[in-house]
């Protein structure tokens, strides 16, 4: 549980969305900490952040370490994690997308196809409903490099501008989810610090587009 009882703690993510995270959160007028440093815990103004890899912004969230996050809806259908969901935050509009190499066939015509993804849930979930055949390789990063190294068919990756699609000579075949950031919330922080949580996501809706 946080150790902090009197900073509500928010769990952001150090990647993508950290820019966004910031803008809205300067928009709002809500304290957030300067700088370009190293540190991943700062306090400030009865605010505790804690700057995570995306992927585990959830875990905190629902552990109860920190009270709330900002979280990309692309992660919390991969972790599947059991935290409340209350705000669409606008930002990080993004798709996750089955992509192939452009000169490649159909790859339902293949009898199992390898997928590279750092989604491997989804991934399989994905094939696993169309009744299609799929090892999946799980990935950390940079998953566009697979297929053109012979490491896969295909990948299941974000796609914002397309552009590290096309650069590796990739193109998208099927949308998999349709993504943005989402305030999240511990189920117990929900109750227990109801004016703290709902003064929060009241003051980022007002700002939300
Ligand atoms: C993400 C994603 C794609 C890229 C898509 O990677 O996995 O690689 O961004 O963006 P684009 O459509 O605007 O080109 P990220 O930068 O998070 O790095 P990673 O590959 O190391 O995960």
């Amino acid at each position: 549980m946080n150790n902090n009882p009197t900073a509500l703690t928010v769990a952001l993510s150090k990647g993508k969305l950290l820019a966004g995270t910031e803008s809205l959160f300067r928009r709002a007028g809500l304290p957030f900490p300067d700088g370009e440093g190293r540190k991943l815990v700062a306090s400030m103004d009865g605010l505790r952040f804690l700057f995570v890899k995306d992927m585990d912004v959830p875990t905190y969230v629902e552990y109860g370490v920190a009270d709330c996050g900002v979280v990309g809806r692309d992660v919390l259908l991969e972790t599947a994690s059991d935290v409340y969901e209350p705000l669409d935050l606008g930002f990080g509009r993004c798709r996750l997308v089955l992509a192939r190499p452009s000169n490649a066939g159909d790859y339902r015509r293949a009898s199992t196809v390898r997928v590279a993804t750092k989604y491997p849930r989804l991934t399989a979930a994905f094939f696993l409903e169309r009744g299609l055949s799929a090892e999946v390789v799980r990935l950390a990063g940079s998953v566009e490099l697979a297929p053109g190294l012979g490491l896969a068919d295909c990948i299941v990756d974000v796609v914002e501008t397309g552009r590290t699609l096309a650069e590796n000579g990739l193109t998208a075949v099927e949308e998999v989810a349709a993504s943005t950031a989402r305030l999240i919330v511990n189920r117990a922080s929900y109750h227990a610090r109801r004016a703290e949580v709902f003064g929060l996501v009241e003051t980022l809706r007002g700002v939300t587009a």
